[in-house]
């Protein structure tokens, strides 16, 4: 038996891994200046986990590695708040801020106010309350009064401490917005159309989607991040809106390191105009400033209306929409052989970069937006990112727009397209259409796949021009000398380069695989998932659609998918081909 000097050091370990392990996801997630690198930091959190596995009393609730917590089977619990979360009165306009200035001057009978000016965060409003310093709860507004218990999600969000950086005692509620990056957003959808689900319209919608999930893991996988911006009683000496967002960072929360202190409703309007300008630099999506009186006694003064306050307002930016003309409407042949009609579009500026093409999505979204080629259009960013045409501008056409619709054969191979009644998605069969296979082969070199440098679309095309392969697993015999042959312009340099690339993604992680195999419905998430519960390729392939089916967050729509990838021979015979080169096949 380990001696009590021995549990001590262990006990002592755990605690110090635990406190550098927050220290750290602060300096990251919180200040943004991380002082170690990711490995070294996983490093440490591999230390704590393995202490902890060997040590479960060791196990305390603040513990980094206790984010991620169990589906619940029941839905979200009512939370009764405390103080009504209330909204905000907008300002469409200067003219509309100018007002509300004038509002707060006369009331309070003072001009010089300051003002607390915070970009406005285009997420989700959520309450999350500390008891004794440790997280306690999450919930949402709801309609103020009342909204859902989501606290396993809420404590996914990284960001978040689970313990305060200064001990508060009894229970200590903050207020902030939940939101997801733009970054995190495009790939979440990316990885939504890869599955065949829907993609979120907005960043506001991935965010609350993502924590009403009943299981955590979802909420996990989504990379939420959370600013903090009220904070219910606290020290008692913060007598500003600026003091009390200095409060929340000294206790280890994330404030928005764009909120400002104005000195007064000048700079406060300068504030909103030049950040109307800069927030497509931003790595998220705001839609205004949200401003606030900053003395606490002056907000109290003004008090409140049924339903927002009168001591703060939203500035919200206009949409930024433009008009352009669709040129042209093509269906394009994906690696599933899913025809998605895209539309090439006069090219125009639209939140800071120029758009040419918008995704339609399928041929009923054609329709119900009765999109027609010639048409004049509104097209924006959604999320600030992803373009999309809004509508038609109807009042516009005169007559020579033409409808469009799905071409009956492939315009890739010809074969006639297939629509199964009931699915949204017309499909080209032919797995050998040669755009297809393109689609495969970019996927599998792809940065979520195999990650290989240097193989991108336009060399993906020379080789296959060539002949050479037939494929994925053909990719490991192609030598530096014939590459030099068929890839033109081709230096030496550049072929042993990619080479060198192919021969290093044989290292990659199983799930890495499995994604690049490119099987319908199988995301970078299920390959997760089908990675860590079958542990190898042959298990895998092996298994039926009953045991794929059973497997947690594997529906049927997944499991028919991946057991059918696995009974096709010319499948079967990729993968064989795949593990002779040396591929991995088994997890770490
Ligand atoms: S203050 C009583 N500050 O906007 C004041 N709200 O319509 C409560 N929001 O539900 C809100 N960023 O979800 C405030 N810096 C910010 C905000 C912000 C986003 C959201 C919040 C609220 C809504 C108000």
């Amino acid at each position: 038996m380990a001696s009590e000097n021995q549990r001590n050091a262990v006990a002592s370990r755990a605690a110090e891994l635990r406190e550098k392990i927050n220290d750290h996801s602060r300096r990251y997630y919180a200040l943004d200046s991380p002082e170690i690198s990711d490995s070294e930091y996983d490093t440490l959190v591999r230390e704590l986990i393995q202490i902890e596995a060997e040590h479960p009393e060791l196990v305390t609730r603040d513990s980094p590695t206790q984010r991620v917590g169990e589906p619940s089977l029941t839905a979200f619990a009512p939370v009764v708040h405390e103080t009504r979360m209330m909204s905000l009165a907008n300002a469409d306009s200067l003219e509309a801020l100018d007002a509300f200035f004038g509002r707060v001057e006369k009331e309070l009978e003072e001009t010089e106010i300051e003002y607390v000016c915070e970009p406005k965060m285009d997420g989700v409003a959520v309450a999350i309350s500390y008891k004794d310093g440790l997280y306690l709860q999450g919930a949402t507004r709801g309609d103020g009064r009342v909204g859902e218990d989501i606290t396993e999600n809420i404590k996914t969000i990284r960001p978040l401490p689970l313990r305060l950086r200064e001990p508060v005692q009894g229970k200590l509620e903050v207020r902030g917005e939940a939101y997801i990056s733009k970054d995190h957003f495009r790939q979440i959808n990316e990885s939504r159309i890869d599955e065949e689900e829907p993609p979120f319209a907005n960043p506001r919608n991935a965010a609350a989607g993502s924590l009403r999930q009943l299981d955590p893991h979802v909420a996990a996988s989504r990379r939420l991040g959370v600013f903090l911006f009220a904070i219910g009683v606290s020290s008692g000496d913060d007598q500003t809106q600026w003091g009390s967002l200095g409060r929340l960072g000294d206790l280890g929360f994330p404030v928005n390191p764009r909120n400002i202190l104005a000195k007064d409703r000048q700079e406060a309007g300068e504030f909103c105009t030049a950040l109307q300008e800069d927030r497509f630099q931003l790595p998220y999506q705001i839609d205004g400033v949200v401003i606030k009186v900053n003395r606490l006694d002056w907000q109290a003064k003004l008090g409140a209306t049924a339903k927002s306050p009168k001591w703060a307002i939203a500035y919200k930016f206009p949409p930024e929409e433009r008009t352009t003309t669709v040129l042209d409407i093509f269906a394009g042949v994906g690696r599933t052989g899913a025809l998605t009609p895209t539309a090439v579009m006069e090219p125009v500026e639209v939140a800071g970069v120029t758009v040419s093409r918008a995704t339609l999505h399928n041929e009923d979204e054609v329709h119900r937006k009765d999109i027609r080629v010639g048409d004049r259009v509104l097209i924006r960013r959604a999320g600030d990112v992803i373009p999309e045409i809004v509508k038609p501008i109807v009042e516009a056409r005169n007559g020579s727009e033409k409808r469009w619709s799905l071409p009956a054969q492939c315009p890739e191979c010809g074969t006639a397209i297939l629509r199964p009644s009931g699915e949204a998605v017309a499909r080209c069969p032919n797995m050998a259409c040669p755009k297809q296979v393109f689609e495969r082969l970019v996927h599998f070199g792809s940065r979520g796949a195999m990650d290989i440098e240097g193989f991108g679309p336009a060399v993906v095309g020379d080789i296959l021009d060539s002949g050479d392969i037939d494929d994925l697993a053909d990719i490991y015999s192609l030598t530096v000398e014939r590459l030099e042959e068929i890839v033109p312009h081709f230096a030496a340099k550049a072929a042993a380069n990619l080479v060198a690339a192919i021969e290093k993604s044989k290292e990659r992680a199983l799930e890495k695989v499995i994604f690049g195999l490119g099987i319908r419905h199988v995301g970078s998430r299920t390959a997760e998932i089908l990675a860590q519960e079958f542990g190898d390729m042959e298990a895998l392939g092996a298994a039926d659609f009953e045991q794929l089916n059973s497997v947690e967050e594997i529906g049927p729509k997944i499991a028919e998918s991946v057991a059918a990838f696995f009974r096709q021979e010319s499948n079967k015979q990729v993968i064989a081909k795949l593990r002779v080169a040396g591929v991995t096949m088994t997890a770490r």
